[in-house]
């Protein structure tokens, strides 16, 4: 039988599990480390890994791309396969996807207890696939991994907090791992100029918040290199993107190069979670196209200021930032702390 069976399937749980699957081989505890397949382009999946220090997955259930119904049942389907044909004593879910829920729904009917890495994340808002991800993964799951106070604050007000602990952000443990002076920079990373990622289906299913998106990138006065995720990419007009030599639409980086592409920009527009939260730490000024923030920390001290999509960018990301960032994502040791709480656990 295995201690804990790792499940990760789209990018940013490729981040997050590199530094736990580091803690947990540094332990005594094993690890069979399952991937779903959620996210299968190279550039989303296997490039970023590699940078994450995620070792290659002993399983892979290659469920790709469908519906939110029919990705979530597939990989249901999938794990309880495997969890069948390989008994274990816990798994380890991250973040807010499909995969999360599935994961933790598979295991909850097997009667195997699991543990969700980045708990109590909200952003009260029903209408985003990953809110409900998240709240019905925190309170299906046994052990629940907080990465700030007010993650626990939000266990706390929906009655969880006897099975939460803090542990701090493993996305700071990740960051930390990586040299960002030995990282090749692409050739176009020079001068000045600004990093924007979109994919959340609610800018990006939009035809007309796309449009006001794009149109607000289009007006800043430097270069704006514009990271692709496939959603974003496969719904860009092309005819729209000639008027608009400013913008430059990207591949997406791997992930090192991601964060070094960031630290060394102007600015970043996203709308992304986890890297909002990579400008903070990396002292980059940050403007996010969404109405709410799941990590308001980022917030305090205009270091990350929230835009509806049509908003002139220019003053927002020239403002003034006095002063420099707290550490409210912990100290970069949350891998260690979450593979001890799961050893006092198990
Ligand atoms: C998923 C997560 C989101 C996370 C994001 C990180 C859910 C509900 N959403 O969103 O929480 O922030 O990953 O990137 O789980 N596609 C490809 N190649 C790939 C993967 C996806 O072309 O490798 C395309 C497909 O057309 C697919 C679309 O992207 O339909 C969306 O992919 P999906 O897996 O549904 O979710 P993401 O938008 O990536």
């Amino acid at each position: 039988m295995v201690d804990v069976v790792n499940v990760v399937g789209a990018r940013p749980q490729f981040v997050k599990a590199g530094p736990v699957s580091k803690a947990l081989k540094e332990s005594d505890l094993t690890e069979l480390l399952v991937h779903t397949g959620q996210h299968y382009d190279r550039l989303l999946s296997e490039e970023v890994m590699r940078d994450a220090g995620l070792r290659n997955p002993d399983i892979n259930l290659g469920v790709g791309s469908a519906s939110h119904a029919v990705q979530t049942a597939s990989i249901l389907r999938g794990l309880e396969d495997v969890l069948i044909e390989h008994p274990t004593k816990t798994l380890l879910t991250y973040g807010d996807t499909n995969s999360t829920i599935a994961a933790t729904l598979a295991a909850t009917k097997l009667g195997i207890p699991t543990i969700h890495v980045e708990a109590g994340l909200r952003s009260f808002n029903r209408a985003m696939p990953e809110e409900i991800n998240r709240v019905a993964t925190d309170h299906l799951s046994d052990l629940l991994c907080a990465p700030t106070e007010t993650a626990m604050q939000y266990l706390r007000n929906e009655g969880l907090a006897e099975k939460a602990v803090l542990t701090g952000d493993v996305m700071v443990d990740a960051l930390r791992s990586i040299d960002l002076d030995s990282v090749r920079l692409p050739d176009w990373a020079k001068g000045r100029y600004y990093v924007a990622t979109i994919h959340r289906a609610e800018n990006t299913d939009d035809p007309g918040r796309l449009v006001a998106i794009t149109d607000a990138l289009a007006r800043l006065e430097s270069p704006v290199h514009l990271l692709a995720h496939p959603r974003l990419a496969d719904r860009l007009d092309s005819e729209v993107l000639d008027e608009h030599a400013a913008l430059q639409i990207r591949q997406p980086l791997p992930y090192a190069e991601m964060l070094a592409v960031l630290a060394r920009s102007s600015g970043l527009v996203t709308d992304s979670g986890g890297l909002q939260k990579e400008a903070y730490l990396l002292e980059v000024p940050c403007v996010t196209v969404r109405q709410e923030t799941e990590w308001p920390e980022t917030l305090e001290g205009r270091w990350n200021v929230l835009v509806d999509p049509g908003e002139d960018l220019v003053p927002i990301l020239e403002r003034n930032i006095p002063g420099t960032v707290d550490a409210p994502f912990g100290d970069g040791n949350a891998a260690h702390r979450i593979v001890k709480a799961l050893q006092s656990w198990i």
